[in-house]
Formats: structure tokens, C-alpha cells, sequence
């Protein structure tokens, strides 16, 4: 794995990017829980956790709750929301594209924002199925981008197609993002 990556330099501040506040992190979770009819039994994983800004609702309720992820500092920040690590909480700095879990390990996992940046999206979710209880429940979220940062976004691509290379880059990224058909996947799969 790479010393570093990308989110190691933006750790920092990556909260404060997101529109995940903490009211309505309750909400996802509450919807979570729900729809996979939890129990205080019921054990979850985020490959690509990052800073918790998921899991950490479902870690204070006290479900247990695996994440991996490959910066560090992401995790770092992560850990500094908490006073200590509960015992429910297992922290794993290492590359989700091979998750290292038994199979069965989980009833719930959940990736967000993530899956683009697996070496293999379908070895990934190869290995989702695998460490997922055949009862298990995947959920998934991607390409969500609420209006205000879209127009952000329409703003920034004007001054980025300035300069050759970085609009030859968003080009990239969405031919990435429409080539990633993770329900055309799964439904193939059955
Ligand atoms: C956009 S952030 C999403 C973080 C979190 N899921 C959220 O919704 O806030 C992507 C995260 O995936 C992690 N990541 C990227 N590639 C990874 C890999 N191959 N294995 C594990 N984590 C990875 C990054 O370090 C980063 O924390």
C-alpha cells in the first residue's frame, strides 16, 4: 500500500467539505437501522470509513463497527471524535480492495463515496458478498452531489477548462463514474 494517499493531505479538513452534519447523520442512521431491521447484535462494516461521518452515530449507540480505510490521517481524525476507542469500534488503516475478513463476517456493509477508488470495483464487490452474511444487507451511495455544490462545481470547471490538462482530468473522472454500474453488477450476479 502507498505511504500516503490523496486523503492524508486533506484529512483535515474533509468534514468540513461534506454536508453530512450531525442531525442528519442521526437521521441516516435511524433509516439504516431500519431498513436492515437491526438488532444489538447486528455488526456493520464501512470499507473506506474515513472520518466516521457514517458509522459514528451506529458506534455511539453501541452496534459493533468495523472500518478500514487507507489514509491514516483520515482515521486519525476519525479517532479524535471520541474520546477513546470504544471496544464496539475496530479501526483498520489498510486497502478495502481486499477486504481481510472471514467469510459471513458481516450483516451489514456500507461503502460511501468509495467504491471509484478500489483497484477492481468488481473483485470489490466480489469480496463484499463473501464477508457479508448470506442474510446480509449491502448499501451503497455514490455520486450525490446536493445543488449548492453544483453550482460550486459548474463555477470551478469554467476556470479548470482554462488549462488543458485538468479539464483532460474531469473528462476522465466521468467516463470513471459511468463505467461503475454497481446494480447492473449485483442484479447479473443475482
Ligand atoms: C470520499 S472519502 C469517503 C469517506 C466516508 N465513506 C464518507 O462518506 O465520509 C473516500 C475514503 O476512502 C478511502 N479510500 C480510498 N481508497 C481506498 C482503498 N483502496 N482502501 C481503503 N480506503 C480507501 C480514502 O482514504 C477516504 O477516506
Amino acid at each position: 500500500m502507498k505511504k500516503s494517499n490523496y486523503y492524508d493531505y486533506i484529512a483535515q479538513i474533509y468534514d468540513q467539505t461534506r454536508w453530512l452534519t450531525e442531525s442528519v447523520a442521526e437521521e441516516v442512521a435511524d433509516f439504516i437501522l431500519e431498513l436492515t431491521c437491526a438488532t444489538p447484535e447486528t455488526s456493520f462494516l464501512e470499507p473506506g470509513v474515513g472520518t466516521g461521518l457514517n458509522v459514528i452515530p451506529l458506534v455511539k449507540r453501541g452496534y459493533s463497527v468495523t472500518g478500514i480505510d487507507a489514509s491514516q490521517k483520515m482515521l486519525d481524525q476519525f479517532r479524535q471524535k471520541l474520546n477513546a476507542t470504544p471496544v464496539n469500534l475496530n479501526l483498520i488503516h489498510g486497502d478495502a480492495s481486499q477486504l481481510p475478513f472471514p467469510d459471513n463476517s458481516f450483516d451489514v456493509v456500507l461503502t460511501v463515496h468509495m467504491i471509484h477508488t478500489v483497484s477492481d470495483w468488481r473483485v470489490f464487490l466480489d469480496n463484499i458478498d463473501r464477508v457479508l452474511n448470506p442474510r446480509g444487507f449491502y448499501l451503497n451511495c455514490q455520486w450525490i452531489t446536493p445543488p449548492a455544490r453544483r453550482e460550486f462545481e459548474g463555477y470551478f470547471q469554467d476556470i479548470l477548462s482554462k488549462y488543458k490538462i485538468a479539464k483532460q482530468e474531469s473528462q476522465s473522472i466521468d467516463t470513471v463514474i459511468h463505467k461503475i454500474d454497481v446494480e447492473g453488477y449485483l442484479q447479473a450476479k443475482g
